[in-house]
C-alpha cells in the first residue's frame, strides 16, 4: 500500500485466481477463464506521511518512536461505553468461541515471538491451553486439529507464505482461523474466519518493531475477549487489564525518552563479537526478539535464552567481557525475580558484562549490573511491551554505527512470500 497511497486511497482487493484488466475506461475483474468476477473495494486510511521518514535516518527508527501512537491505535475503539470488549471483525460466533478447547498460534520470526508472549497471557486469563508453533513447521508434523481448535495466525504483512500455508492446512481440517494482521485486505486475513487488525500503520523497515508491540496488544485483546465470552474473568478484572493496556503508550514514551543511554551503550559495545540475551517467563520471548533484531541488523552472533536454561549448557559460552542483556521480571512474580538475579550473579562472576533491564526502584538489579536500564513499573504481562524497546534501539543504533543498511538488511525481504 505504501507504494500507491501517494496516488490513490481507493483500492480493489482481488480474490484468489482473479485477473484484473485496467484500461482508460475502467477496471474489469475476471476469473482465469474470463468469467466475470468482482473484487472488493476499500479505502486505505494510512496517510502519506506514514510512508515517509519524518526526519529520521531510517524507517525503522521512525517506527520505533511511533510505538506510543501505534499501541494507542491498536487499542482504539475496542470497548463499549459500559466497558465490554468488542472486536469488529470477530466473525466467529460466541457459541463457537465457548467450544474452543485449544489454541494454536502460528507465525514466523518476530510474529512467533509475539505469540509466545501471548501464550502466557491467554492461558492465564482463559485457562485454554495455548501452543505456539513456527508456521513453517506446523503442517509437516500432522498437527491434531479439530473443530474446537482455534488457530491464531500472526502476520504483520499478511502475506507470509509459511503462515498462509499453515492456515490453509488448519481450515482444511475444519479448525477456525483468526488472523492478527497489520495489512488491510492481505491474503492471510482474507482467508481467515476472523481478523483483528493491529492498526500500526505501514511498517517499512524490514525489522519488525511496531508490528511486534501491536501484535502483542491484539493477542491480549483476543485473550480478554475470550475470557469475556467464556466468563473466565469478571468484567471488572477485564476492565482493569484494559486500563493497564491503556497506560502503555505513556510508558512506552518514557522508555523511548531514554534512548540516549542505549545509544551510548551501542557505541561502547561496537566491536563485540557476540551478544547474549536472557529472560524468564514473558521476558524469555523478549530475549529471543532482542537477539533476532541484532542478527538481522548487525549481522552479529546473538542468542536469546531462558535464564533457567543457562546451567544446562549455555553458561559455557560466558567469557570475560561478553555482553549479556538480562530482562528481569518485575518483583513479586513467584520466585522468578530472585532466580533471575541469581543467574545474573552467576554470569557476572564469570566475567560477563551485564546489561540489566529492570523495573525502576529494583534494588537487587542495580547491584549486579554493569549497565542498568530502568523500565517503568508495569504488571508482569505488560513488561514485554516496554522491555523490548531498548533492545530495538540498541540493534538499530549498533547497525547504524557499523555502517549497515538498517531498513534493508542483507539477504532479507520485508515479506517472505515463498515457502
Ligand atoms: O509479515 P510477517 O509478520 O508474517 O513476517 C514474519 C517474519 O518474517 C518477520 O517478523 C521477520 O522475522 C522480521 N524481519 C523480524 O524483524
Amino acid at each position: 500500500m505504501a507504494a500507491f497511497i501517494e496516488h490513490t486511497r481507493d483500492a480493489l482487493e482481488l480474490g484468489q485466481d482473479q485477473v484484473v484488466t485496467i484500461t482508460r475506461d475502467g477496471v474489469e475483474v475476471t476469473g482465469f477463464d474470463g468469467s466475470p468476477a468482482e473484487g472488493t473495494r476499500y479505502h486505505v486510511d494510512w496517510d502519506l506521511s506514514a510512508a515517509e521518514k519524518d526526519g529520521h535516518d531510517w524507517f525503522m527508527r521512525k517506527e520505533i518512536f511511533e510505538q506510543p501512537s501505534s499501541v494507542a491505535a491498536a487499542l482504539l475503539g475496542r470497548h463499549t461505553e459500559d466497558g465490554r470488549l468488542q472486536l469488529d471483525e470477530m466473525r466467529i460466533e460466541d457459541s463457537e468461541l465457548r467450544e474452543i478447547d485449544r489454541i494454536i498460534v502460528v507465525g514466523c520470526g518476530t510474529a512467533a515471538y509475539a505469540g509466545q508472549v501471548a501464550k502466557y497471557a491467554i492461558e492465564h486469563w482463559t485457562r485454554i491451553p495455548v501452543e505456539v508453533e513456527l508456521a513453517h513447521e506446523f503442517r509437516y508434523r500432522d498437527p491434531i486439529l479439530t473443530r474446537k481448535t482455534l488457530v491464531v495466525a500472526i502476520s504483520q504483512s499478511g502475506e507470509t507464505a509459511d503462515t498462509l500455508m499453515a492456515i490453509r492446512h488448519a481450515r482444511a481440517q475444519q479448525s477456525k482461523v483468526l488472523a492478527i494482521c497489520n495489512t488491510n485486505g492481505a491474503t492471510i486475513p482474507r482467508e481467515s474466519d476472523a481478523v483483528i487488525y493491529t492498526h500500526a500503520g505501514p511498517e517499512i523497515g524490514v525489522a519488525s518493531t511496531k508490528g511486534f508491540l501491536t501484535q502483542m496488544v491484539a493477542c491480549y485483546l483476543l485473550g480478554l475477549y475470550l475470557a469475556q465470552v467464556r466468563r473466565a474473568m469478571f468484567g471488572d478484572e477485564i476492565a482493569s487489564v484494559v486500563r493497564d493496556l491503556e497506560q502503555l503508550p505513556a510508558q512506552v514514551t518514557r522508555v523511548l525518552d531514554n534512548a540516549g543511554q542505549v545509544y551510548d551503550l551501542a557505541e561502547d559495545l561496537l566491536g563485540s563479537k557476540a551478544v547474549l540475551f536472557l529472560g524468564r517467563h514473558a521476558g524469555y520471548p523478549v530475549a529471543m526478539e532482542g537477539a533476532l533484531k541484532l542478527k538481522e541488523l548487525a549481522y552479529m552472533h546473538a542468542e536469546g535464552f531462558a535464564a533457567g536454561e543457562l546451567k544446562h549448557g549455555p553458561i559455557a559460552l560466558i567469557e570475560p567481557g561478553l555482553p549479556v542483556f538480562c530482562v528481569v521480571p518485575p518483583r513479586g512474580r513467584d520466585q522468578l525475580h530472585g532466580k533471575m538475579i541469581s543467574a545474573i550473579q552467576e554470569i557476572r562472576a564469570r566475567g560477563a558484562r551485564t546489561i540489566v533491564l529492570a523495573e525502576e526502584g529494583d534494588p537487587a538489579a542495580g547491584d549486579y549490573a554493569d549497565t542498568l536500564i530502568e523500565l517503568p513499573k508495569v504488571p508482569t504481562l505488560m513488561q514485554p511491551l516496554v522491555a523490548v524497546l531498548p533492545l530495538q534501539l540498541f540493534a538499530c543504533e549498533l547497525a547504524t554505527k557499523m555502517g549497515h543498511d538498517v531498513d534493508q538488511p542483507r539477504n532479507l525481504a520485508k515479506s517472505v512470500t515463498v515457502e
